[in-house]
């Protein structure tokens, strides 16, 4: 047992779930016409409502006595003023410093790291203005038209995300691209159509070690030489941005070119650093600052309102009811908005790179389960693919649903429908239809007594199933930006509230080591006995089969 089952609140909770598992929400809706009123948090852009949870005061006041216990609001004090609070990696975590809003001084190991990250934004600013303008010129005097970001999970998703997010805010000054894969069909692809004069690569990666990311950084130093034929055009053409210069140079990438990380910004928190790039060239800076504006409202929020009234916090907290107090595996992330289709995706790094872990700060085994898997798809696609097994199969799967009031591509009559569905769903889901009025909706159809014996059971959905909706005004880059901090400090509390380092990332360095020897055994066809005889044979069969 961990500390934390040792809390007054989560034995509380433990109790409460055991009622609540045989509750239906239709009974707490009949009960309280209130509660959305209870249970909603509205913002200036947007609102969240997650009255349609298995929640009633008891449970929500139960949860707000977990935070307080673990005491999450001290935690948070200690992330944004900079407390090592990334215990394994002895890092402070400040993604919050990248969009402050402020000159105050922010000491972090004795430097002022708001300096810091104002200098970057002010070098940021220089070169997107110099790039759209057509100043920044490439190795042949021909201004720059498109850009390919190569980097890959919090180097890639966080910007694309937002890129795609916010096309509507594009003026095409330049075009962006994203190469993450090491796959070569990705790059090749990308770069197909691409005049080498005319195209500025950036180089995203924290640490400057990633394979992936330097493979496909080669690949695209090699494509543009084989045009220019000259080494040093790979200074008119290649930026990085990096907490790793040293590597960065000895890439062969200009000093001047390079723009900070830091490692008290995790990668998939890094979108509001220069790692952003992308999506300030593409945008211009105007709107990068909105998108950072957006999430600095975000944090003030967090910081300043009670736990009660804190949407990061309650996401977080009826998050934890769901998955730990009542035993839910995995969660969707269904927007009802185009511009999002690569929020699952993001969402997917944020919340499970961060919290899918099964010991405590203290390196304890935890005995309740942690994060739920993520995973989803837009809301209408969704709707048709596997929106069946969350309205009828036997594992209850929480939802978020998101979409936007207006759409910011208005085409006469879209919207409603979209938007029709999107609040049909979730009410589908959580009142469901029982056997009673299904045989009594087929009898007023006229259908035989035969025909309803036989179809009814499968037409009964027992609904109960628990959703979040978040409903925004409209995508922008502050809603938006509002929208990735809420989600950010969502996770953030998770962590703390059930004990887990959300800011490193171990789980990935396993697998990551093993493909380096195993990419070395294949180039030098030499095949160790050390792997296991499934992978051993499968690598054997791989090679004889090229
Ligand atoms: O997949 C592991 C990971 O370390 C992520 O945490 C990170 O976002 C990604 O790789 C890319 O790392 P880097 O920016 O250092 O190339």
């Amino acid at each position: 047992m961990t500390a934390r089952q040792t809390l007054a609140s989560w034995k509380k909770l433990q109790q409460l779930a055991q009622v609540k598992k045989s509750q239906h929400m239709n009974t707490l809706f009949a009960q309280d016409s209130d509660r959305f009123n209870k249970f909603s948090i509205e913002l200036p852009n947007m609102l969240l409502d997650y009255s349609k949870n298995l929640i009633d005061t008891e449970t929500i006041e139960a949860l707000l006595a977990l935070a307080e216990e673990t005491q999450v609001c001290e935690w948070r004090e200690k992330m944004f003023s900079g407390e090592k609070i990334n215990k394994t990696e002895d890092r402070a975590v400040l993604h919050t410093a990248l969009r402050r809003q402020s000159d105050e001084p922010l000491i972090l190991d004795g430097e002022n790291i708001t300096d810091h990250v104002q200098q970057q934004l002010v070098k940021m600013e220089g070169f997107v203005n110099r790039v759209r303008e057509g100043h920044w010129k490439g190795y042949s005097g021909k201004r720059i038209k498109d850009i390919v970001n190569i980097g890959v999970g919090g180097s890639n998703l966080g910007p694309q995300m937002v890129t795609e997010a916010l096309k509507h805010y594009s003026d095409n000054s330049v075009n962006v691209h994203y190469v993450s894969n090491v796959d070569g069909a990705q790059i090749v692809e990308i770069l197909r159509p691409l005049d080498p004069e005319k195209v500025l690569f950036i180089v995203s990666s924290k640490t400057f070690t990633t394979t992936e990311t330097m493979t496909n950084a080669r690949t695209a130093i090699k494509w543009l030489t084989s045009s220019s034929f000259d080494e040093s055009s790979v200074a008119k053409h290649f930026v990085a941005v990096t907490a790793n210069k040293e590597n960065a140079m000895g890439f062969g990438i200009e000093e001047d070119n390079i723009f900070d990380m830091w490692d008290w910004v995790g990668g998939r928190f890094s979108l509001w650093s220069a790692i952003g790039l992308a999506v300030a060239l593409d945008l211009g800076f105007e709107k990068f600052e909105e998108l950072l504006q957006g999430a600095h409202d975000m944090d003030q929020h967090f910081i300043n309102k009670p736990l009660k009234e804190n949407m990061p916090a309650i996401m977080a907290l009826i998050s934890v009811w769901n998955t730990t107090f009542l035993g839910s595996q995995s969660q969707a992330i269904l927007p009802y908005d185009q511009t999002l289709h690569m929020l699952t995706a993001y969402l997917q790094q944020a919340e499970m790179e961060s919290n899918g872990k099964s010991v405590t700060w203290q390196g304890d085994d935890v005995d309740y389960a942690t994060v739920p898997s993520i995973w989803g798809e837009l809301g209408i696609n969704g709707q048709h693919a596997f929106y069946q097994y969350l309205h009828q199969s036997n594992n209850v799967v929480p939802a978020d649903f998101i979409g936007s009031v207006e759409s910011v591509t208005p085409v006469q009559g879209h919207h409603e429908t979209l938007m029709s569905n999107f609040f049909a769903q979730t009410q589908a889901l959580m009142a469901g239809v029982d056997e009673q009025q299904v045989r009594a909706d087929l009898k007023a159809k006229g259908r035989t007594d035969d025909y309803i014996d036989k179809v009814a059971p499968h037409k009964v959905h027992k609904g109960n199933r628990p959703t979040n909706t978040i409903l925004l005004k409209r995508i922008d880059p502050k809603t938006l930006g509002s929208l990735i901090a809420a989600y950010e400090h969502k996770i953030f509390v998770q962590g703390i509230i059930l004990q887990i380092c959300s800011f490193d990332q171990w789980g990935v360095e396993l697998g990551k080591g093993l493909a380096a020897d195993i990419q070395q055994e294949l180039e030098e066809n030499n095949i160790s006995d050390r792997h296991d005889c499934s992978t051993a044979s499968l690598m054997r069969f791989y090679q004889s089969a090229k």
